[in-house]
């Protein structure tokens, strides 16, 4: 078949069953709250090749790397304006002892990193690097504290090590480790999971250990990060309603867990790849439950916090399968699909509708560890599609959010689960623009949405679109690029209306002008 008739068939194989008519409207009279860049935070945790292999190689290694870090890797990062990144766990991070990985790397000590796979620890990545890291990237660092197997007085001193301008012993230590003004500390957390692998507590216990530490996380004013306490997760809302009651005067937000399993069971969660129907559809109906956990986990916080001081900062989200077949299941190696860019999109339209309280959220994780951004292999690396639903939403990084309708939205329905056929999100970008995200969850049929802006004749739309003819399209080391986006445009009819066709199983960003 040639090339042509080849396209051809692929795109009525996209706009297989007829389309829905549905209407969006946005308001752009009345703007929203500003969607904090950190929105689009990652995760980078010692796990797996999260970190060791994924993107730190070394600086001996033959890889091509700046200060032992990855250049493929950090360059495609790069593009994705990548704004904060959180390290070094996870539960990783309540036993980490940073002085472990300060001086000379030959003479840190080896652990052994309990929690993920049982593999040695080099502690090769430390303080020094990981700032190294966020300064290629242009990001802004998010330094997890260790409350599990720490002390008030540990995290007290690696404050102190990264951010005084003194000149004590400490401060001086991190000039001699070969930095001589304080590093750029954005957020620090005391602690992670503290009702699970960060040391099985109650709200209540942790509150109490939270205000001792607190206290002592001593930085230079124009050093100080933003203290965050570590919250709950799922559908349970107490640690917000007690965190934001006990310490409301000494944190500046409370973080969040929730991942998305196709079977919503620990047990068997599914597969990353040649899954059916059934199975798309229920990851999208649980992800969608972010909306009524934030919405919650929000409204309990709004008790003793109305003016939304405080943050609820979405820290590890994103999607958890079973691991690939032959990989350590300690090591959290999963595939990535269209169903991933779908996921992720729809959680960003539910961020930007939050945008008052969810002011950061870190996916998990960056790089081949669960939803990744982008997966290695020895010295090639591949974008998956979450990394493109990343580069799409660019402009949505501080942007201001637009209110929103959607009249004769339909369900999409199958397999006994039901979701909204169309998810949406507008904002205005710091170009002046105004920016369009939908998503059409239904994989066997496209929609027409008809664009309306009260006020403005909208002439054309134009971005980019993300789909493919298969649910589970992915990309391989052998065909890296068999899915990516591709140019969209539509512009006003005759009747001076504009409709945009999403296909079936799609996610577009338009600028609408
Ligand atoms: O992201 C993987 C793990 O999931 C993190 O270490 C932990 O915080 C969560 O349970």
């Amino acid at each position: 078949m040639n090339p042509i008739k080849r396209g051809v068939l692929a795109l009525c194989m996209l706009a297989s069953g007829s389309a829905f008519a549905a209407e969006i409207t946005i308001d752009t009279a009345k703007p929203g709250a500003v969607i904090n860049k950190d929105v689009y935070g990652q995760f980078a945790e010692h796990l797996g090749t999260g970190i060791y292999e994924g993107i730190w190689v070394g600086p001996k290694s033959k890889i091509p790397n700046t200060k032992g870090w990855r250049n493929d890797v950090v360059g495609a990062l790069k593009d994705i304006q990548v704004p904060l990144v959180r390290w070094p766990g996870g539960c990783f991070a309540d036993e980490y002892h940073w002085r472990d990985g300060i001086g000379p790397r030959e003479k840190r000590p080896v652990k052994v990193n309990t929690n993920w796979g049982g593999v040695d620890e080099s502690n090769a990545v430390g303080t020094h690097e990981f700032f190294d890291l966020v300064d290629l990237l242009g990001a802004d660092a998010y330094v997890n504290g260790n409350l599990g197997t720490g002390s008030a007085q540990e995290m007290s001193e690696w404050v102190e090590y990264m951010t005084s301008d003194s000149k004590s012993t400490l401060a001086n230590l991190r000039r001699k480790n070969g930095h001589d003004k304080p590093f750029k500390v954005a957020y620090f957390a005391v602690g992670n999971e503290a009702w699970g692998c960060g040391g099985n507590m109650s709200p209540q216990y942790y509150s109490n250990l939270y205000k001792q530490v607190e206290t002592f996380l001593r930085a230079p004013k124009q050093y100080r990060p933003k203290i965050i306490a570590s919250g709950g997760n799922d559908n349970d809302v107490v640690w917000s309603e007690v965190l934001s009651k006990e310490l409301k005067k000494q944190t500046d937000g409370i973080s969040f867990h929730y991942y998305t399993i196709p079977t919503g069971k620990w047990e068997v969660k599914g597969a990353s790849t040649a899954f059916q129907e059934n199975e798309w559809i229920s990851t999208l109906s649980n992800t969608l439950r972010m909306e009524d956990h934030i919405q919650k986990n929000s409204a309990a916080m709004d008790k003793h916090d109305p003016e939304k001081k405080l943050g609820l900062f979405v820290d590890e989200w994103g999607t958890w399968y079973d691991v690939e077949k032959g990989t350590n299941p300690g090591f959290l190696f999963q595939q990535n699909t269209l169903r991933d860019a779908v996921v992720a999109a729809l959680n960003f339209n539910i961020f930007h509708a939050h945008a008052e309280r969810v002011r950061m959220t870190n996916i998990a994780q960056m790089v081949n560890v669960l939803q990744a951004m982008i997966l290695t292999d020895k010295d090639k690396m591949l974008l998956t599609p979450t990394y493109y639903a990343y580069q799409m939403y660019v402009p949505f990084q501080g942007a201001t959010s637009l209110p929103i309708s959607l009249k004769d939205n339909q369900d999409y329905s199958a397999a006994g689960f039901k979701v909204p056929e169309i998810s949406a999100s507008a904002a205005r970008a710091k170009d002046g623009k105004v920016y369009l995200a939908l998503v059409n969850t239904n994989p066997n049929k496209s929609a027409d949405v008809a664009v309306n802006i009260p006020g403005q004749v909208v002439k054309s739309v134009k971005g980019r679109v993300l789909t493919a003819a298969a649910m589970d399209a992915h990309n391989t080391f052998a065909a890296p690029q068999t899915i990516k986006p591709a140019a969209f445009s539509a512009t006003a009819g005759a009747d001076g209306k504009l409709t945009v066709k999403v296909p079936a199983k799609a996610v577009i960003v338009v600028a609408v002008e």
